[in-house]
């Protein structure tokens, strides 16, 4: 899920990703490191129930970050390899980091700086593929979902998890804070990212060749049902959101009383005893012919 806002500049750690890559909007300060552990446990559930992995034994994982989802991945998965990719140099140090002082993850998992878009290995590498919160962040989602097919072997399994931003809503009402979210999500857009890309799961997949595929909407729908669920849920969005604001402030992509409108609201949302937080997520499951 992103986060913004940093200027489309290619850092020298990070591979060349021939505009295969947006500008990356999260950035790669140990905050954001940070963050991406804690939504990785705290969206575990959602996102890694029941996964079509039980017969995965060597699997690539497309954009693993700093290994917040390879973790969870290996925990979940005894007898799976991982081989992780990512463009960003400092990411996979601190995944590097991150998987070493796990031991029971030892000589499971290796990492490999290089482009989502170009892969450096022959086909038939690997029985299975993860993807999640990456497609997002590509230019040419069809292109690393290409790529990702071709270093498979034939039937392996493919999960890509992805954002659908058009869904999320807040109950009271709250203004500011969908302005907010449009600006980060045109934000998003112009660098080249894209934040509905979930909603396009089934067409990609099916253009790249690949059968049985299944899209679910994985919907986080909290009310007065899970009062304590949604406190974490909206304290969680709340951080995501304010994160961003600084970067796109200074971009001058909104006002600074758009910001101050959504602090506002979000504090409302968090202390109305009938407040709704809505937003749903995609993942599609499909296998390599
Ligand atoms: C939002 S993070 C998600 C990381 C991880 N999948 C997780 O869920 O915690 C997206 C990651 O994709 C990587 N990325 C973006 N474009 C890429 C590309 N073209 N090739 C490889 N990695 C890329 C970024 O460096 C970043 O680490």
């Amino acid at each position: 899920m992103a986060k913004a806002s940093k200027k489309k500049t290619a850092k020298a750690s990070t591979v060349r990703t021939q505009k295969r890559t947006s500008g990356y909007v999260h950035g790669f300060t140990r905050e954001e490191q940070d963050r991406l552990y804690r939504q990785a446990r705290f969206l575990e559930a959602r996102v890694h129930e029941g996964l079509p992995l039980w017969r995965a034994r060597n699997l690539i994982e497309i954009g693993c970050g700093v290994g917040a989802q390879t973790d969870i991945l290996l925990r979940r998965h005894p007898d799976l390899h991982i081989t992780g990719v990512d463009a960003s140099a400092q990411n996979l140090a601190r995944a590097k980091r991150h998987i070493a002082q796990l031991p029971w993850a030892k000589g499971r998992a290796a990492f490999e700086q290089g482009d989502a878009g170009a892969l450096r290995f022959g086909k038939d590498s690997f029985d299975a593929a993860f993807l999640c919160w990456i497609l997002e962040h590509v230019a040419d989602p069809m292109l690393v979902l290409s790529e990702t097919r071709r270093v498979l072997r034939p039937g392996s399994p493919i999960v890509c998890t992805e954002v659908l931003n058009a869904t999320f809503f807040l109950e009271p009402y709250s203004p500011h804070t969908l302005n907010y979210w449009m600006a980060f999500n045109d934000h998003q857009l112009a660098v080249g990212g894209d934040p509905f890309v979930g909603a396009k799961l089934g067409n990609l997949l099916q253009a790249v060749g690949c059968r049985d595929i299944v899209t679910t909407v994985r919907p986080i729908h909290l009310d007065n049902r899970v009062p304590g669920e949604r406190a974490e849920f909206i304290a969680y969005w709340t951080e995501l959101l304010l994160s961003g604001a600084p970067g796109l402030v200074r971009e001058g992509k909104v006002s600074a009383a758009t910001v101050a409108g959504m602090t506002r609201e979000l504090h409302e949302v968090a202390h109305n005893p009938d407040a709704v937080f809505f937003y749903a997520f995609v993942q599609a499951w499909a296998q390599v012919l």
